[in-house]
């Protein structure tokens, strides 16, 4: 792919209200979306609104809109916040619920939700109930004229090994209800991912797809090939990475989640023209352009388009090829990759002139 830097208006389109319009028109798969990071601040006032009688202390936090974070711990502490909304079966379902619609209002068209199952005590909520809840909206969302939604399960890199298989036996025991593979998240500066390693053993095992949260702080470049040696079917962030991982990477081809808005705001990358985004896109690696938490960083997925083309000058054509690559990143079975290939070629035969 031809890589040129721009500082602004995208010469392809003319206007940056036209590029806005194509990438939300353009169909797109979301593979890197946090459940709990993905609830837009809208939601989170209707939640607060629905808890306010039982929990009066979520009143005082203040909802902020999104905007850059002083450091990625910030964003960590956000999520107390957060989990405090999502702590019973309703709230969680009532969460995907607005997730789902708000992708798809975005024109994703294939979308891989992923979510730290958690217990709670006070409402009695399990793990399994978690997972359970989350899939049934799934169940009730998903269709493919409206938009594919499929489950990864995440584990958090400060897991217990215990908490880890735990996470890892329900996500085998619900593969045939949705899940299609395992996350490793969390805070990037805390525990030690070696830790939970056996887990990720037993989801190879078992033939579970991984994606892990890889390099994204300069600590992490040290477990890059511990991770790379479990063969994970895609990786996120990539920032930081020896020149050993980063060829592994491309020998293998393995698809990348890449996270823009996410890596600009929390401040480990530069500026989106610095972005390690462009060195990929030249090799015409697979990359797949994702929000991570939209609720958070405030950019919907055809926003990270529309960032992409502004800061590399691509294209209508290219715009569509970044999105079509990402089918070849999928989790979900060979019958839904021919099904959104079939579709996406659709929708370019109609909208892109040759
Ligand atoms: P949840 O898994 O649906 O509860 O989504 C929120 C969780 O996702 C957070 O508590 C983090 O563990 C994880 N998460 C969200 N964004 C990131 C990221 O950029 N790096 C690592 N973990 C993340
Ligand atoms: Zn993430």
């Amino acid at each position: 792919m031809e890589v040129v830097s721009t500082s602004f208006v995208n010469e392809n389109f003319g206007s940056n209200e036209h590029l806005e319009k194509f990438c939300r028109a353009l169909p797109k798969l979301e593979l890197h979306a946090h459940i709990n990071g993905s609830i837009t601040t809208k939601t989170m006032r209707e939640l607060v609104e629905r808890k306010k009688e039982q929990q009066p202390e979520l009143l005082e936090f203040e909802i902020r809109e999104p905007g850059p974070l002083s450091q990625i711990n910030d964003f960590f502490e956000l999520f107390h916040f957060i989990y405090k909304l999502s702590n019973d079966i309703p709230s969680v379902k009532y969460i995907t619920r607005s997730v789902i619609k708000d992708f798809a209002e975005d024109g994703v068209k294939y979308l891989e939700l992923r979510s730290t199952p958690r217990a709670d005590e006070a409402s009695g909520m399990s793990k399994r109930d978690y997972i359970e809840a989350v899939l049934e909206v799934i169940e009730e969302l998903s269709s493919p004229e409206y938009i594919i939604v499929k489950l990864i399960v995440s584990i958090d890199r400060r897991h217990t090994l215990e908490m880890a298989m735990d996470t890892a036996k329900l996500a085998v025991e619900y593969r045939a209800k949705g899940v299609v593979g395992v996350d490793v998240c969390g805070d990037p500066s805390q525990g030690d991912f070696d830790t939970i390693k056996p887990a990720l053993h037993y989801l190879n095992d078992h033939g579970i797809k991984l994606t892990i949260h890889m390099g994204e702080l300069p600590r992490n470049v040290e477990e890059g090939l511990s991770m790379l040696s479990l063969n994970p079917g895609r990786v996120s962030h990539v920032t930081f990475l020896s020149d050993e991982q980063r060829q592994v990477l491309i020998d293998r081809k393995v698809p990348l989640e890449i996270c823009m808005s996410s890596n600009v705001l929390c401040q480990t990358v530069k500026s989106y023209e610095s972005h390690h985004l462009r060195d990929f896109l030249k090799r015409d690696h697979p990359c797949i352009l994702c929000t991570d938490d939209r609720g958070v960083f405030g950019s919907p997925c055809s926003n990270e388009y529309a960032i992409a083309a502004r800061t590399f000058n691509l294209n209508q054509s290219e715009l569509y090829t970044l999105s079509h690559l990402g089918i070849q990143g999928i989790f979900a079975d060979d019958g839904t990759k021919v099904a959104l290939e079939k579709a996406m070629a659709e929708w370019k035969s109609i909208n892109i002139q040759q």
